[in-house]
């Protein structure tokens, strides 16, 4: 299968220089052996294996390997039989599957590490000096895995050939401290240019999407601005539960899982200056330079619009939910938030005294992620709607289900004499380019493969994210209470309505 490489140049007014975006593709991935730490676990199985299929699909080097690595005792065979059943077309699953071995380790066991080097020694030598370690496994072992791959010398910070490449799931830490103290672990062994923080939203097409919407097109760029924005809503609400993985979000919980990193990216590309060049650390300073500004009220001011709350007993599409106290692995006082909502302000030029709205949750009424951008209302006062009002434009970014673009303006409404009412333009993701647009981490593991870095996370970026989370976390504020199913706690449409305004989005949150 040919990899296909197909480069729109973007030229930015009032800069100078052409930007290169490679929508489709970019350089080729390279071949190489991809170590996956934790493939008997949720993710990999969930995730990764099935991304991997579809590269292979769409073109990965042939030569590519995978070494799925785990603790269990298990041989090729079983792995393989394990992974299948992630994979639900499975036209290519023969050839797929024959890149696939299974290596049994346990992280601390030394001699295991000594087996893994001899194991990639039997490769092609060019093959397997270039190596990508995933570590999809619980972040307790992401420092003792680095160190031991260290000290069996099978990833090195300057490999004599080829290149060496460490993927870091989430969460980085648990706080700043500790997501500091593995940072200094991780990064006495590897470079920044090797280490690869996740955080898949960056992988999602939308949100790839943002930077382009936001500074190719005049209609927005030149309204990006606190005088012609009234507010922007950063909204990502779930219809899940916490399912089987109880024991890792009690500890985590909403601003943790979810705003820590994927609101926060999201809340740096709705807001960055243009970047000096498309290029990963030229983005990455964008976004790093903007989340400094991120206000830190004090415990006062930050009471009055943090809600945080939990769900109890309910019904998610017609099935009973329980509360979140009695899924599995989860105390029965447990006091860890599943929903949050929250105003911040952003202090530059650009945006002060613009309020953001955000808000996350699992489950909620509906499963969906958007970006919406309410402009301020037009100066003309000769025209409302047959309310007497007069809708605001607005611009919402869809960034799941459903990826596109809605754009919603005044009209004169039909027969009516000069009374206008709120439309809008629509322009659907997948009517335009076909349903197969790449899944998240199947665009993140194939920039790993070509050594771009643009869509991870520098570590100035998850630090700056965790002081704005940190600092929020120190307020202690009444634990709410939402029935799974509903549309959260209404205290979070209370703390909206106090501006006057209601969450906005094309899900009425009621
Ligand atoms: C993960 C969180 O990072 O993102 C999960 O740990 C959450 O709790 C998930 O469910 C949401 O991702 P997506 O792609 O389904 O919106």
């Amino acid at each position: 299968m040919q990899e296909t490489r197909r480069e729109s140049v973007i030229r930015l007014r009032g800069a100078p220089q052409t930007f290169k975006y490679a929508v489709d593709g970019g350089p080729a991935m390279q071949p190489c052996i991809l170590v996956i730490f934790g493939a008997t676990g949720d993710l990999a199985k969930r995730k990764l294996l099935p991304a991997l299929y579809k590269l292979h699909e769409r073109g990965m080097p042939s030569v590519t390997r995978i070494i799925a690595v785990g603790r269990r005792p298990l041989d090729d065979a079983a792995i393989r039989r394990d992974l299948a059943e992630f994979i639900t077309d499975k036209k290519e699953w023969e050839a797929f599957s024959q890149r696939i071995t299974y290596h049994q380790l346990e992280f601390d066991d030394k001699a295991a590490y000594d087996r893994l080097r001899e194991r990639l020694e039997t490769y092609d030598k060019s093959l397997a000096a270039r190596r990508v370690f995933y570590l999809a496994t619980a972040p307790e072992s992401f420092a003792t895995i680095s160190r031991n791959l260290s000290a069996a010398s099978i990833a090195s910070r300057r490999p004599q050939r080829g290149w060496h490449r460490v993927i870091f799931e989430k969460p980085f830490g648990h706080d700043l401290a500790t997501a500091k103290a593995l940072n200094k672990v991780i990064s006495k062994i590897f470079s920044e240019q090797q280490i690869y923080r996740i955080d898949h939203y960056l992988g999602k097409e939308l949100v790839q999407n943002i930077l382009v919407l936001r500074f190719t097109n005049s209609i927005f760029e030149h309204l990006w601005h606190k005088e012609y924005i009234d507010n922007v809503q950063i909204i990502v609400g779930e219809r899940v539960g916490v399912g089987s993985r109880g024991g890792y979000y009690d500890n985590a919980g909403a601003l943790r899982d979810m705003v820590q990193n994927h609101l926060m990216q999201l809340i740096a590309l709705t807001t960055m200056e243009l970047p000096k060049r498309m290029e990963a650390d030229s983005i990455r300073t964008a976004k790093v330079k903007v989340l400094k500004r991120i206000v830190r009220e004090p415990p006062a001011k930050i009471r009055k619009h943090l809600i945080l709350g939990q769900y109890t007993e309910g019904m998610i599409d017609g099935k009973p939910c329980p509360a979140y106290r009695d899924e599995q692995g989860i105390p029965k006082k447990s006091t860890t938030e599943t929903f949050a909502a929250l105003k911040l302000f952003i202090n530059d030029e650009r945006w002060r005294g613009v309020p953001f709205y955000l808000r996350t949750g699992k489950a909620l009424h509906h499963q969906y992620a958007e970006i919406v951008v309410t402009f301020k209302q037009a100066p003309c006062r000769l025209f409302c709607g047959p309310d007497g009002t007069l809708a605001p434009n607005r611009l919402i970014i869809r960034i799941q289900p459903d990826e596109g673009v809605k754009v919603t303006f005044n009209i004169k409404e039909e027969l009516a004499d000069m009374s206008a009412i709120p439309v809008s333009m629509d322009f659907s993701h997948k009517a335009e380019f076909g349903i197969n647009s790449q899944e998240a981490y199947e665009r993140l593991l194939a920039d790993v493969m070509r050594g771009d870095q643009t869509l991870f996370t520098r570590w100035d970026e998850v630090q700056e994210q965790w002081r704005i989370v940190d600092h929020l976390r120190k307020v202690k504020v009444p634990l709410e209470r939402y029935a799974a199913g509903s549309h959260g706690p209404a205290a979070a449409l209370r703390m909206i309505k106090k501006d006057g305004r209601d969450w906005s989005g094309n899900i009425p949150i009621k």
